[in-house]
């Protein structure tokens, strides 16, 4: 039987809060003062500690750490009669795991008591992987275990030892960037590695930023300046998005693979090309060859070597791997120390679909590591991201010309939502609105989204 320590100097809560969490089928310890919780913390090894902000004979932040020196995997939840934000961030901070309002609603301290216990039970089990705390996040590192992965180093040390020209295909976000560099510093550590990305910006100015252009050459141009070929010489140089090249551009660029160089804008002299050329795009380039948005001729040039990035949800067994490395990287940077997947999570995370592929793993990973507390992921941080935000939820984005809708039409459809999300669940509904029970229960029924006769206490509902 699980222990349920309460550390408050109302007798009125801890008798009311033992006879339900007794009913619940939980031991009760039950302590008035700091001194007294401490104690039984130490002699009673709860499972999980209900805490008072203010107690006679000490504030319940200050207590924290000392209950966590002898209960070391007992999760604490705070209560208190503020809502105010200091205390409650310094109270996360100290080590709570949650938060409870007074007056307490039984339901919203049994959901957060059965999660706390829940995290209790995932980090005492042995089943997770465990991220290493010295481990230096090396940044030009691939990981993955797939077999398609693993053909990939092959590939990628092969064409590392010659100066062939690669081209690099595969969805967005699968790593096209990164196997560049790595093929770059397997072969040419020491030389540069200019990237330019085709579709970032127009096409006259991205001509004189590949080619370099002469002073005079346009209005504009007060200098020479040199381009991105001659910048790279004899090291790198990465076409990111090729596919969209411009038919102008792509006319100049097969003239560049042919002739082995360039000319600035303007120039006179041709310069010779020394630099490997390495292309990568998420396009398919063979589709595009074929409605004649590319050329073939440039394509059958750059296709010589192709490496093909296969799309994460077709090697989950990657997943692991990748996450254990991207967790290094997301500790170092946002200096958390995440150490701890659940097994079962890693499951979750591997049958996702991940449209933005290892981009999308990471962000979502990200977000985790910010929402978390203690070492341990948990599935209740991994809120889907959408692809191209840049790791941003899906914001609720109302075009302008969109229905206008009342506040109300909108209140309602978004308590609707949230209780969707909550599965019904009204004390969870209530915490991610930031909303009283009461207040919740009136909305609800203003909206018509429970009956007049249906009972207001239960967790399920509409
Ligand atoms: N196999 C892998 N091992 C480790 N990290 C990876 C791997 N694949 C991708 N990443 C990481 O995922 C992120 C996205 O990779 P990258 O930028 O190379 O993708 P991309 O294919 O160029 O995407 P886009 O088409 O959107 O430009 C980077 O932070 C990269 O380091
Ligand atoms: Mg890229």
């Amino acid at each position: 039987m699980d222990r349920i320590l309460i550390v408050d100097d109302e007798s009125s809560i801890r008798e009311l809060l033992s006879m339900h969490l007794e009913e619940r089928g939980f031991g009760v310890l039950s302590a008035a003062t700091g001194a007294a919780g401490i104690r039984l913390a130490t002699e009673g090894a709860p499972a999980a500690i209900i805490l008072d902000m203010r107690l006679p004979d000490a504030s319940g932040i200050d207590l924290i750490p000392e209950l966590k020196k002898h209960a070391a995997d007992a999760p604490v939840l705070m209560i208190t009669a503020h809502h105010d934000m200091a205390t409650t961030i310094l109270a996360m901070k100290a080590g709570a795991f949650d938060y409870i309002h007074k007056p307490i609603d039984i339901g919203t301290l049994d959901l957060a008591l059965d999660r706390a216990l829940e995290v209790r039970r995932l980090s005492r089990g042995s089943d997770y992987l465990s991220v290493e705390a010295n481990r230096t996040f090396k940044f030009d590192a691939i990981v993955g275990t797939s077999a398609a992965m693993q053909q990939m180093f092959k590939d990628v040390g092969r064409v590392a030892a010659s100066s062939a020209t690669v081209l690099i295909a595969g969805e967005s976000g699968t790593g096209k960037e990164l196997i560049a560099r790595v093929i770059h510093s397997y072969s040419a550590p020491k030389k540069p590695f200019i990237a330019i990305n085709c579709s970032a910006i127009v096409d006259t100015l991205l001509e004189s930023e590949l080619f370099g252009h002469e002073k005079g050459a346009f209005t504009g141009a007060v200098a020479a300046k040199a381009g991105k070929f001659e910048l790279a010489e004899d090291g790198s140089i990465f076409l990111d998005e090729i596919g969209e090249l411009s038919g102008n551009l792509q006319a100049k660029l097969l003239r560049v693979l042919q002739e082995r160089e360039v000319e600035r804008v303007g120039g006179v002299r041709p310069i010779p090309v020394r630099a490997r050329i390495l292309a990568a795009t998420h396009r398919d380039l063979a589709e595009e060859v074929k409605h004649h948005r590319f050329r073939e001729d440039l394509y059958q040039r750059l296709k010589v070597v192709t490496l093909v990035l296969p799309p994460l949800r077709d090697r989950p067994e990657d997943i692991p791997l990748l996450v254990e490395h991207l967790m290094v990287k997301i500790n170092q940077r946002l200096q958390k120390n995440l150490r701890r997947v659940p097994r079962e999570v890693l499951e979750k995370l591997q049958r996702r679909q991940w449209p933005g592929n290892v981009r999308e793993l990471e962000n979502v990973l990200t977000r985790a590591a910010v929402l978390s507390q203690g070492d341990m992921l948990l599935e209740e941080h991994l809120v889907e991201t959408t692809k191209g935000l840049g790791g941003q939820p899906a914001a609720p984005v109302i075009p302008l010309d969109a229905q206008i809708l009342t506040l109300d039409e909108v209140e309602r459809a978004h308590i609707t939502r949230v209780f969707n999300v909550s599965k019904g669940h009204r004390g969870k509904t209530c915490q991610l609105l930031g909303i009283s029970r009461p207040t919740l229960e009136r909305k609800l029924r203003k909206y018509g989204m429970v009956r007049d006769d249906e009972p207001s206490d239960g967790s399920t509902g509409a």
